[in-house]
């Protein structure tokens, strides 16, 4: 097989792909610069189809569905179904917001997705709703419930840690962990679209392991290979907690990832200024052309992103275009 392999020696087996930068939340770090009222042209099914099996040749073997919401395509279902026919797919994951995944779960596991990973920053209600601007936690919550019942597991639980907006939620999230077999991690913040934001919030990882020690005993747990989070486990828990640290630590030695979003483009790295455009290839089905394309963008690579300091310019353009 072609292995795609990048000039630093890591090989790529992981695609992420953004099916979708439409997204029925509007989360306040979430920035975006598309008029949502603008309808923007998203690849179909068929075109994925097309694409899912050329990486599939390429030797990718995890894709990672994403958005914006990707439960908002009409034909996820056959979108998933259309990745895990190809050989070399092993692995299909979706990271959504929750709030449709209740009549989405079970039909999803039926054409072959893996798991998936909840956002879920909060709790409470209230903040709930302050922080996506809709009042959907309920949804969610039952969201999170129909995943554990389909089988969709080691359920993943996504939390943005923000600086004075969800500290007291970091361990009553934490404690999911505790009662359920799921994997909590928490992100660090990163700064998206002008960083004001980022900067008035940015909270590190080492600040929610403290809050966590400050009640609970850890045990240091081990994540999969090629996993970006470091896992700890509450002492007698049935699920884990981890933290993804992009900020404070970053993890780009053994990046194994490209990212491709809704409008065509592969990202090399979440902070590329650097994109490939694979629009032209996809909806021709020019497999040669893509896969040229797809092989200069693992050349592009770089080798790791820049430190992020407050004073910086580096920021994710658009988190709903790039799918995170
Ligand atoms: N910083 C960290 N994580 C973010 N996400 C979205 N925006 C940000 C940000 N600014 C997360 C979402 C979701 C995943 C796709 O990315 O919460 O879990
Ligand atoms: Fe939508 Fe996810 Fe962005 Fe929230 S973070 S607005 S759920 S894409």
């Amino acid at each position: 097989m072609n292995y795609l392999i990048d000039r630093f020696g890591r090989k790529i087996t992981y695609i992420r792909f953004s099916v979708t930068s439409r997204c029925n939340f509007n989360c306040m770090y979430c920035v975006s610069h598309i008029d949502e009222g603008k309808k923007t042209e998203e690849f179909t099914k068929d075109d994925m189809a097309f694409l899912f099996r050329t990486v599939s040749e390429l030797g990718i073997e995890k894709v990672r569905i994403t958005g914006g919401e990707p439960l908002l395509r009409k034909d996820i279902i056959d979108i998933v179904r259309s990745a895990s026919i190809n050989e070399n797919i092993n692995e299909i994951v979706l990271t959504t917001n929750g709030s449709l995944l209740r009549q989405f779960a079970q039909p999803l596991k039926d054409v072959g997705l893996t798991r998936v990973n909840i956002s879920l920053d909060t709790l409470r209600r209230e903040v709930f709703e302050e922080i996506t601007q809709r009042d959907f936690f309920e949804n969610v919550m039952d969201g999170v419930s129909a995943s554990i019942n389909a089988g969709l597991t080691p359920l993943k639980i996504n939390t943005v840690l923000m600086k004075g907006i969800n500290e007291e939620d970091v361990i009553p999230i934490a404690e999911l962990s505790l009662k359920y077999p799921v994997v909590v991690r928490f992100i660090e913040l990163m700064p998206v679209g002008n960083n004001g934001f980022w900067k008035d919030h940015y909270m590190s990882f080492t600040e929610a392991l403290d809050i966590i020690k400050s009640k609970y005993e850890l045990n240091v747990g081990k994540g999969a290979k090629g996993e970006v989070a470091d896992y700890y486990e509450i002492v007698g828990s049935e699920g884990k907690i981890g933290f993804i640290t992009p900020v404070s630590q970053h993890f780009c030695d053994t990046c194994n990832r490209i990212r491709i979003t809704a409008m065509g483009k592969i990202y090399p790295c979440l902070f590329s200024n650097e994109s490939i455009d694979i629009w032209d290839a996809v909806k021709l089905q020019d497999s040669d052309e893509l896969i040229k394309l797809i092989e200069q963008s693992v050349k592009i690579k770089p080798a790791a992103h820049g430190v992020i300091k407050k004073d910086d310019k580096q920021f994710i353009k658009n988190m709903k275009e790039l799918g995170g």
